[in-house]
């Protein structure tokens, strides 16, 4: 088939093939990677090229050649490994519905190379979503660029901002959370992106009770790290402290088996929100005493406005903070001891009575 370029494109095409070099870009030098890339570039150097699709729209099939010499992989992949099937013009037909469908004809270009990435992003509910029909969902290429590849590990906040491009509602609301604003305003490294609560490549879908009960390990990986909390004068004890209560022993139990959780167990996030986290003595803060009781409400619809104190709070019992637990703490520390000591100098006194009685 002729190449199908618009308007006087087949003309400039024709004696591309001839010519190559001579319409070559300037840009590139003269090792084994350029002599295939000014090749293709002879044609796909052109901006105006494109191709007819099947829905009757265009899609350029220009490639920009400063940034494909400026990307991540710099002179080290050449056009044909990830365009096995067009190193030869002309090139085997491929037809496309529509423009998102042309793009998702090469969603295993970076297959052979980064097969590790690739194998992750199988079990993600993004390629899931592929597999459902459902093409809006990123492709490789989506979050990282085809022929302009960055490295994505620069900027912590470019990750989230990958994301929002989809996930708008989701951004609007991280943005404004003590995380988000930690990282966007005060470029705080430490805060967490969308691909620390998430992972990259193997995201999971998020709302299965597998996930929940697994997700305090997610928030403790920060709030459990000492060095890290320091610097922000915020305690460490939070997840033990869930943990020694009823929902968090559930949380860890379930967490341990391998079957999916029966009951929808309390998690951190149903207290301190998702994407909305405040700090807790905000004006806003899901967690101040007259707040919480909503979210207790979502599993206990008959909760009264005192249940929230049925929970000790992550502060561990102390004169201050639940005196009458700690008194009883205190009372049974000394009480057991003293029960069994008591128990053991009865035996001693027996045996000693046996034994002179003898
Ligand atoms: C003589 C001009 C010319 C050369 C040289 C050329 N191409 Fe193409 N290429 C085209 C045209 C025209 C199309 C539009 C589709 C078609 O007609 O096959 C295209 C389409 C493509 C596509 C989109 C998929 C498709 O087939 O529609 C890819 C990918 C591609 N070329 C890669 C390359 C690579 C890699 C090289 C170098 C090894 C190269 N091309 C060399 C003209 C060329
Ligand atoms: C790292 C892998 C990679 C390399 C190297 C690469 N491509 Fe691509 N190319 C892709 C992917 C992925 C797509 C589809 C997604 C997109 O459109 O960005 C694509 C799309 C295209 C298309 C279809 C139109 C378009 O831009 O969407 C053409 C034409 C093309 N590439 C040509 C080339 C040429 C010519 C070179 C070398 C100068 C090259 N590619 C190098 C991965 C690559
Ligand atoms: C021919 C093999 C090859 C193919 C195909 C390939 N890559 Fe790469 N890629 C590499 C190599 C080698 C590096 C390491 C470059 C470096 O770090 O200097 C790399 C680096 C990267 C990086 C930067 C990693 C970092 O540490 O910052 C990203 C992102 C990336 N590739 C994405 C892709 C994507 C997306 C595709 C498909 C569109 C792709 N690659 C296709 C070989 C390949
Ligand atoms: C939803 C967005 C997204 C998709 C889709 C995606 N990645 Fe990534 N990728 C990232 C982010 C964010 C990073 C930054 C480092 C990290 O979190 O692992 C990354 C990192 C990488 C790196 C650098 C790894 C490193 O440790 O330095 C490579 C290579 C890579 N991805 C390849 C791929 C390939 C291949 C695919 C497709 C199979 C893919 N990615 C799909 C977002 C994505
Ligand atoms: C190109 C668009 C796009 C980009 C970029 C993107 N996503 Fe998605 N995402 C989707 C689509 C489409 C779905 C499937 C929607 C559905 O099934 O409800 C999805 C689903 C999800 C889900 C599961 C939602 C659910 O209800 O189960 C999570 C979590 C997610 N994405 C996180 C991320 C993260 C984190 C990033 C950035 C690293 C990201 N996404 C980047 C389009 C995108
Ligand atoms: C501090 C951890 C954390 C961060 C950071 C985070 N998420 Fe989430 N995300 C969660 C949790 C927990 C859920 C599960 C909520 C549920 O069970 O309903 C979730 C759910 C989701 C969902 C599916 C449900 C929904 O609300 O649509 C999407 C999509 C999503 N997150 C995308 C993102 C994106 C995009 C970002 C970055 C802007 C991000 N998340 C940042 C923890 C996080
Ligand atoms: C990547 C690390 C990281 C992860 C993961 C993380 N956080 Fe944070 N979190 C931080 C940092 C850093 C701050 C302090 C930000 C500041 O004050 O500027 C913070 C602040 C908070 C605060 C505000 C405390 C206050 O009163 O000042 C709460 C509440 C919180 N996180 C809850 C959570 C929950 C719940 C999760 C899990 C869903 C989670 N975090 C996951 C790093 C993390
Ligand atoms: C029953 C609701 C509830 C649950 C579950 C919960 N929190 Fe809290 N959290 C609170 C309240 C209320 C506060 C305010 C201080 C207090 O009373 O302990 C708080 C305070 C915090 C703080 C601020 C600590 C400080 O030093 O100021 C962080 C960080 C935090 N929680 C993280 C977590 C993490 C991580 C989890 C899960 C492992 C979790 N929370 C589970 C209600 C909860
Ligand atoms: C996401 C669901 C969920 C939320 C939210 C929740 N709980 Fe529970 N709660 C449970 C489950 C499930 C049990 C039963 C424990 C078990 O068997 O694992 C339970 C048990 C209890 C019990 C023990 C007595 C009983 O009825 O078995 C108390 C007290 C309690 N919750 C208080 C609270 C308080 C206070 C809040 C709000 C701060 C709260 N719960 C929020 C799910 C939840």
């Amino acid at each position: 088939m002729l190449p199908r370029i618009t308007g006087s494109r087949s003309l400039l095409l024709a004696s591309a093939l001839v010519l190559p070099t001579l319409i070559a870009s300037p840009l590139l030098g003269d090792d084994k990677f350029t002599e295939e890339a000014e090749t293709c570039l002879s044609c796909h150097g052109d901006k105006e090229a494109t191709k007819t699709l099947a829905d009757g729209s265009t899609a350029s099939i220009y490639v920009d050649v400063t940034a494909f010499e400026k990307s991540a992989h710099e002179k080290n992949v050449p056009c044909s490994s990830c365009h096995p099937d067009h190193k030869e013009y002309p090139h085997p037909e491929v037809v496309a519905a529509d423009p998102r469908e042309f793009q998702a004809k090469f969603q295993e270009a970076c297959r052979t190379c980064h097969s590790q990435k690739y194998n992750q992003y199988q079990d993600s509910v993004h390629h899931r979503a592929h597999l459902k029909g459902d093409l809006m969902a990123p492709y490789c290429f989506d979050c990282h660029g085809s022929h302009d590849v960055k490295r994505p590990k620069k900027t912590r906040t470019g990750t989230s901002a990958t994301c929002a491009t989809c996930h708008s509602e989701v951004y609007a609301q991280y943005e404004k959370s003590v995380h988000g604003k930690a990282l966007i305003d005060g470029l705080n490294t430490d805060a967490p992106v969308c691909t620390d609560c998430h992972n990259s490549h193997a995201i999971e879908d998020p709302t299965t009770l597998r996930w929940r009960v697994q997700s305090p390990e997610v928030c403790s990986k920060c709030h459990s790290d000492k060095q890290k909390m320091a610097k922000y004068g915020l305690s460490t004890d939070v997840l033990k402290t869930y943990l020694d209560d009823f929902h968090g022993m559930s949380a860890e139990l379930y967490g341990h088996q391998k079957t999916e959780p029966k009951k929808l167990v309390q998690v951190c996030f149903d207290c301190h929100g998702i994407h909305d986290i405040t700090k807790t003595d905000a004006a806003n803060s899901k967690v101040l005493k007259a707040n919480l009781v909503q979210s207790c409400r979502k599993c206990h619809p008959d909760a009264s406005e005192n249940l929230p104190s049925a929970w000790l709070s992550h502060y561990r019992p102390s004169l201050e903070h639940s005196p009458m637990v700690y008194a009883v703490r205190i009372f049974y520390r000394i009480f057991i001891p003293f029960i069994i000591g008591g128990l053991i100098l009865q035996m001693a006194l027996h045996v000693f009575r046996v034994v002179l009685k003898r």
